[in-house]
């Protein structure tokens, strides 16, 4: 990025935020759209809260710990998550946990509490250490052609989270789900940046493309949803709790569409969060050789060719600062 931040006129702002002066009549819209991470990180040299015309919105970064502590945990009902980006990201997926606010918001968390409780956790633990020992199986059967890490790990990460959260093997459907919710991905990020982009009735390519997306992974969601309540069969996953779910007042249960909504955001939240994390943490590990070779020892000397558990896990310092 060329342009130079300057800061303008501190003392105009009643609460002394720093606003950065606006490179364009759209503020910072298009730097950010070109730079968003480079922008936001410049913000620091400013100060701790700093505002970023946008049009005719505002956008404030928060750069130091305290205050964001403060909005996220100590102050947090002061704030509300009625962001431009979450208000799209809400015309897509509906109200769940995500999106969702409010008294809506913490019946939805206190439900799903359980789900990561000790004994849930030892067995995504296991889910994970058979997905990634069959990923190598995978790997060592072709050995010396190339691999694809992206892809690859959105296939485990898809893997883990139908088995863990569904009790499904998406198997055939993997690749179909994991290249729909990029694209759906790709047109959230980019309306985000476009404001002026036409709304999603709008038939243009992209608007077409990004609805038959989400249509086919609608479909595959709700198909699990039917099998599920068709099966009857006992689970002790993430669908048969919100399976189970019933209102204190009213006694009723939730609706296909609102079990839908609920496992779409955990489908989506739990694969592609950590196939970038694993992604980036690859990629970084290649590029930083005496990283690599530290790893390596610690897992030789922790695991001693054995495969990984949740056990280990408290021995694996190194590992864990290398993922953090
Ligand atoms: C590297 C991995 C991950 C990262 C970086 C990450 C990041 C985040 C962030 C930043 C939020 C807060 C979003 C907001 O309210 O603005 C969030 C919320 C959430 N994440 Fe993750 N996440 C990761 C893994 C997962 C996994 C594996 C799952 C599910 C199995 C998951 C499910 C959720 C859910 C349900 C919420 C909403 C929680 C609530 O509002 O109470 N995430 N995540």
């Amino acid at each position: 990025m060329s342009q130079t931040i300057n800061v303008t006129n501190m003392v105009k702002t009643k609460n002394k935020i720093p606003t950065l002066a606006p490179p364009s009549l759209l503020g910072w819209l298009g730097e950010f759209r070109r730079d968003p991470l480079g922008v936001m990180t410049r913000t620091r040299e400013f100060g701790d809260v700093v505002r970023l015309p946008m049009g005719p919105q505002s956008f404030y970064v928060v750069n130091e710990p305290a205050s964001i502590q403060r909005i996220l945990q100590d102050n947090h009902r002061n704030y509300s998550k009625a962001t431009r980006a979450l208000k799209m990201i809400k015309q897509v997926s509906g109200e769940n946990i995500f999106t969702g606010e409010g008294e809506f918001w913490l019946k939805r968390r206190r439900l799903m509490q359980p789900m990561f409780h000790r004994q849930q956790i030892v067995m995504f633990g296991t889910v994970m250490q058979q997905a990634a020992q069959e990923l190598l199986n995978e790997w060592d059967a072709s050995a010396n052609s190339i691999v694809n890490v992206d892809a690859e790990m959105m296939r485990v990460t898809l893997k883990i989270v139908g088995r863990a959260l569904f009790s499904v093997d998406f198997n055939a459907e993997i690749e179909t789900l994991g290249e729909n919710f990029s694209i759906g991905n790709e047109d959230l990020t980019f309306r985000i940046r476009h404001p002026f982009y036409p709304p999603r009735f709008v038939p243009t390519p992209r608007n077409r493309r990004a609805q038959a997306a989400r249509q086919i992974n609608s479909d595959i969601i709700l198909r699990i949803i039917l099998e599920r309540q068709a099966s009857g069969a006992p689970q002790r996953d993430l669908l048969a709790l919100l399976m189970a779910m019933r209102d204190e007042e009213t006694g009723e249960g939730l609706t296909e569409q609102e079990l839908y909504r609920e496992t779409l955001v955990m489908l989506f939240a739990g694969h592609e969060t950590t196939s970038n994390a694993l992604t980036w943490a690859c990629y970084f590990i290649s590029q930083h050789p005496d990283v690599e070779r530290k790893l390596r020892a610690e897992l030789d000397s922790v695991l001693q060719g054995r495969a990984p558990s949740l056990e280990d896990i408290p021995q694996l310092t190194y590992t864990r600062r290398v993922l953090d």
